[in-house]
């Protein structure tokens, strides 16, 4: 046995070399690719420190050939997992056939996406978009020129009443609203007409309405603010206020909406249907920006041909992909799937007893756990997360977020739920062990 071990000696200490030296190379790849990133991007993220190459359903692949489970889907826009092979079939068909022509033309795609659309979330016209906050954009303008062309609002004071702790976006008049002094900061002067109210408040937005109103905009859940779920029954009791005042109900689905609270639709939980609805992220299958706002015959009537567009907005190649979506979240039960894993994981993470953890809270799979910035910040926990094979996200250094793709499994969730257990049994415990506490 010692001379087969002597024998094999050198060619064993070559092969140890040859590992180091990769892995100090693959290492020194990694780097000088974030150091190209930091060195000509601007500086507008902090991502995690890992360079990611590919993607297969819930799984990402760094440039070392490291593998992680994927639970933050983009914020929320991989919700079919990374390169669904219906989804990429329908983007590479159509990209051969026919990509982009403006809306000069009509085209063979956005009629058929566009009907889907509308008669599975209820809402009798869209108009497409590209990213969310374009789409929140539509939302504003439709809003104000419903206000003062149908409502009968003076001209150029109708008010929209929105939420603190809203998210949106991030074009000017968006972050003039915002209540985060971060996303304010130099940015101004703000569009005015903006009126902001606790979210979960129904009573506060009953309060805030004028007859200078147009519109409420509101989240069913808030994503950015850190995964907020608001009182049940919040949103039905919204519903009956706009109702009873004239007021449009808009919800803001970009992130909520297309199954990942369990529901088609957030606003489905306490069935409320709203007079404006906006999506994106989802749907455009997780490869490429589709949005859309969606609105009742009279709000959506407002627009003439020349008020408002996008050169790419509703293009053939982003309508191909999103009547593939929008089938498959259908034909494969996506919502449903969400609640009963999300359920599973936010069972799996109530049940982890860490001093750490000072809430979970979330609805089907967009789950926030929430923890206490004496023990961990929440950035910290991720990076703790990431060495351990998971990419997560933290919002507002307490928060991290959990939203895996919609198609993860029972096993992938359990697999999960055993490494963020051990990612905190890792951590010191920030009042002192069970023993100190005995001994005290
Ligand atoms: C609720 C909500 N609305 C709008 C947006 C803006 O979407 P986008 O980043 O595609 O502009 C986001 C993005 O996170 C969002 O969460």
């Amino acid at each position: 046995m010692r001379n087969y071990a002597k024998k094999f000696q050198p060619f064993m200490t070559i092969m140890r070399l040859l590992q180091e030296t990769n892995a100090l190379l693959t290492g020194a790849v990694m780097n000088r690719l974030i150091e190209l990133e930091n060195r000509y991007c601007a500086r507008n993220y902090h991502p995690l420190p890992v360079v990611l190459r590919s993607g297969k359903g819930i799984w990402l692949q760094d440039v070392d050939g490291k593998r992680y489970l994927d639970m933050m889907s983009a914020y929320s826009a991989v919700s079919f997992g990374h390169s669904h092979p219906t989804l990429v079939a329908a983007l590479t068909e159509q990209a051969q056939q026919l990509a982009v022509t403006s809306r000069a033309y009509h085209t063979d795609q956005l009629g058929p996406f566009l009907q889907l659309l509308c008669e599975m979330t209820g809402q009798p016209r869209a108009l497409p978009m590209n990213t969310g906050a374009e789409a929140v954009e539509t939302a504003l303008k439709a809003a104000r020129k419903w206000g003062h062309k149908v409502k009968g609002i003076a001209d150029n004071s109708a008010e929209i009443i929105v939420c603190n702790g809203n998210f949106a976006g991030r074009t000017t008049t968006i972050v003039g609203f915002s209540s985060e002094q971060q996303y304010r900061d130099g940015f101004g002067p703000f569009a005015p007409g903006f009126v902001s109210v606790p979210f979960g408040d129904a009573a506060a937005l009953e309060a805030a309405i004028s007859p200078r109103t147009a519109a409420f905009l509101v989240e069913p859940i808030q994503g950015e603010a850190g995964i907020i779920v608001p009182p049940a029954g919040y949103l039905a009791q919204c519903r009956e206020i706009c109702t009873r005042r004239n007021v449009l109900l808009i919800c803001d689905e970009v992130q909520t909406g297309l199954g990942r609270t369990g529901r088609l639709l957030a606003c489905d939980h306490e069935a409320v249907r709203p007079d404006g609805l906006i999506l994106g992220k989802a749907l455009g299958g997780g490869l490429l920006p589709l949005s859309a706002f969606l609105a009742r015959e009279d709000v959506m009537q407002v627009f003439n041909p020349g008020d408002h567009g996008s050169t790419f907005g509703g293009n053939p190649l982003a309508a191909a992909v999103g009547s593939a979506a929008l089938q498959l979240l259908r034909d494969d039960r996506l919502a449903e799937r969400a609640e009963t894993m999300g359920r599973r994981l936010i069972g799996g993470l109530r049940a982890i007893d860490h001093p750490a953890i000072r809430e979970v809270r979330g609805k089907g799979l967009l789950i926030g756990l929430e923890l206490d910035p004496a023990a961990i910040s929440a950035r910290t926990f991720c990076e703790h997360l990431m060495h351990r094979g998971i990419l997560s996200k933290d919002t507002h250094a307490t928060v991290v977020r959990f939203a895996p793709p919609l198609i993860i499994t029972e096993h992938e969730i359990d697999a999960a739920l055993v490494i963020i257990g051990a990612a905190f049994d890792s951590l010191p415990t920030p009042h002192g062990s069970d023993a100190d506490r005995i001994a005290a």
